[in-house]
């Protein structure tokens, strides 16, 4: 499912309303900085960060585009699909998204930094791109070597 290509959301129903507080509701559950709807097994392009140290950003993104990136920034990523794997990965430092809301309103919203990150990251599920996938070779293979240890 993770690996699936999210379908574009077309209906802004009640609905849309219940799975987007609940996935804030499991991102803010495990201390998360973001998460995306194939990260509960709903394949639709919906995403939401919080990059907030007090749960107070709250920001949801329904059929989102990245319209303009620029600059570059490292960061030591997490997922929550990945639990307990933390690597850094260099992303764009600066981005423009081009989303809709929930009731379906265009909008527009530019993220620095950790919220940079944290959107591309988030974008990244909506393609079936976890941040593993941006790893060099040799940080991949010591991924996978970490993986199998842990389901062992
Ligand atoms: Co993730």
């Amino acid at each position: 499912m993770l690996r699936e290509e999210c379908t574009e959301v077309t209906q802004f129903n009640k609905e849309l309303g219940t799975l987007l507080n609940n996935m804030a509701e499991t991102m803010y559950h495990n201390d998360g900085a973001g998460l995306a709807a194939p990260q509960i097994g709903v394949t639709q392009r919906i995403f939401l960060i919080d990059v907030s140290h007090d749960n107070s950003a709250l920001t949801e993104f329904i059929n989102p585009k990245i319209i303009s990136a620029e600059g570059s920034y490292v960061y030591e990523e997490g997922c929550l699909s990945i639990p307990s794997y933390r690597e850094k990965v260099k992303r764009s430092q600066k981005v423009t998204v081009e989303a809709q809301d929930r009731k379906g309103e265009v909008f527009h919203f530019q993220g620095e930094d950790v919220a940079a990150v944290a959107i591309q990251h988030e974008l990244d599920h909506l393609n079936g791109v976890l941040f593993i996938d941006h790893l060099s070779r040799i940080k991949k293979e010591l991924f996978k070597t970490w993986w199998k240890k842990q389901s062992a």
